[in-house]
């Protein structure tokens, strides 16, 4: 099961997919596949040799392959906070809870406890790609890079830049110099664990501009541009951010020109939220062909607003979803693609538009082929095709056991008259980690529960 376009799902009962020992896939058979000699047989009818050494994984029962999820934004030093936001909006959010926590990771050890445990609950949620925030600190921003690289989750990670009297005074940046010097230092250590950046990609990261001065923003940006990566921050997110903004910032027209003026937006950036956009700033982002993380849990939680998704999918933005831990609640791209259309559904109560809503189809696709667009990886990773990397989940549904007459693990429970797209439904509505019970990222087994049948160590 995958997306082919935003609107289509496509849906391949006894298929198989070959992967080779690169983490490549080297064919897919869409029909008829009942057993491995069939394939071998489609894939060779001649000699029905060339995949006779495959190790076979055969998903039994209810269930299906479906491409890896991508976190286009997500704060992996505030998991221990997730949950935690009572009745705060953004801006006393982050003076709440946020910088506290995120402080704390200039102490190593507990950075590395921290990462460890997120970076395997991520990858139990079927995230397989995902654009971390780490903090400001140089030692734990390269442990999260490392710790990826050992679990083969791709990602890409940055050491967080503010410079402004935003922060507190113990964290924040000391200077300019130093806020180059430490992103550049960290730029240079992930570079050299993955120099192809096959798995593991440095980001530059200036948090947002009210955290930045505007010395800091544009240095940022020659940074970017200098070393050839993307970069993310925050856009837009909440009414008194954007108000605070046009204070700190009061040469600049609005929000987005803040960023383009200091050489912040282009191609490879990522924006987080943009939920309050002009019709110019969203002129400006088309434009510029940045990117937009659209963060649907975060954005209630925080009460930051109902991003208006199909008015910027209509003008042709690139988006795609992230959970924005922990201002969104959950690690779970699966419980965002859900929210994704909740809030579409409230935008729709307000607006009277039917069109509003998003259908499972284009929330799946989000979290998927839009995600593979937002960070650089369109047509290496978010969907089944020859020549694409093998980052998947097995997702294994409830069964009923006839013979016992009781439901077997799993919280969908499937009675076995349910349709493959009834199935996918049951399990985007009411399905969890449960569900995924084995993760791979290029081929390579990244994560198994005891629900996986098939061999291998991850
Ligand atoms: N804006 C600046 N920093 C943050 C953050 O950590 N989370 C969210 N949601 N918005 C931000
Ligand atoms: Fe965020």
């Amino acid at each position: 099961v995958h997306s082919t376009s935003l609107t289509t799902l496509e849906i391949c009962p006894n298929a198989a997919i070959g992967v080779d020992s690169s983490g490549m896939i080297a064919f897919i058979e869409k029909e008829n596949v009942s057993t491995i000699s069939d394939v071998q047989f489609l894939q060779n009818p001649q000699n029905q040799t060339t995949w006779s050494h495959a190790r076979i994984i055969t998903l039994h029962g209810h269930g299906f392959f479906f491409p890896g999820f991508i976190d286009t934004h997500n704060h992996a030093p505030q998991h221990p906070n997730t949950g935690l936001f009572g009745k705060t909006t953004l801006l006393d959010w982050l003076q709440t809870y946020t910088f506290p926590m995120e402080a704390s990771f200039s102490d190593l050890a507990r950075a590395k406890r921290i990462y460890q445990n997120f970076v395997g609950r991520t990858l139990s949620h079927g995230t397989t790609t995902c654009a971390y925030y780490a903090t400001i600190h140089v030692p734990a921003t390269n442990l999260l890079a490392d710790i990826c690289l050992q679990r083969g989750q791709r990602a890409l990670v940055g050491r967080v830049c503010m410079d402004s009297e935003l922060s507190p005074e113990d964290y924040r940046d000391a200077s300019v110099s130093s806020s180059v010097a430490d992103s550049v230092a960290s730029i240079a250590y992930i570079r050299s664990i993955d120099e192809a950046g096959a798995i593991v990609r440095p980001i530059v990261t200036p948090r947002f501009a009210p955290s930045c001065t505007s010395e800091c923003l544009r240095a940022m940006g020659a940074v970017a541009k200098r070393h050839q990566v993307f970069v993310q921050t925050h856009i837009s997110e909440n009414k008194s951010e954007v108000e605070l903004v046009k204070t700190l910032f009061p040469l600049s027209r609005d929000y987005a020109h803040v960023y383009d003026s200091h050489g912040i937006l282009g191609e490879r950036t990522i924006l987080a939220h943009a939920v309050h956009l002009t019709p110019q700033e969203r002129a400006t982002i088309l434009a510029r062909k940045a990117k937009i993380s659209h963060c649907p849990a975060s954005n209630t939680a925080i009460t930051s607003g109902c991003c208006p998704v199909r008015s910027l999918l209509d003008e042709g933005h690139t988006i795609g979803l992230g959970t924005d831990v922990s201002g969104g609640f959950s690690p779970s791209i699966l419980e965002n693609v859900r929210q994704a259309i909740w809030v579409s559904r409230h935008l729709s109560l307000q607006t009277g538009k039917e069109a509003d809503k998003l259908s499972t189809e284009e929330a799946l696709y989000l979290a998927t082929r839009g995600g593979a667009k937002v960070v650089g990886l369109e047509g290496k990773v978010g969907g089944f095709e020859v020549g694409m990397e093998w980052d998947a989940q097995m997702v294994k549904l409830g069964e009923v056991d006839e013979a016992e007459d009781r439901f077997e693990s799993g919280p969908v429970d499937i009675f076995g008259w349910e349709s493959w797209s009834e199935m996918v439904e049951k399990w985007v509505y009411s399905g969890d980690d449960r569900n995924t019970v084995a993760v791979w990222v290029r081929g390579r087994l990244v994560h198994r529960t005891g629900r996986f049948e098939g061999s291998g160590e991850v």
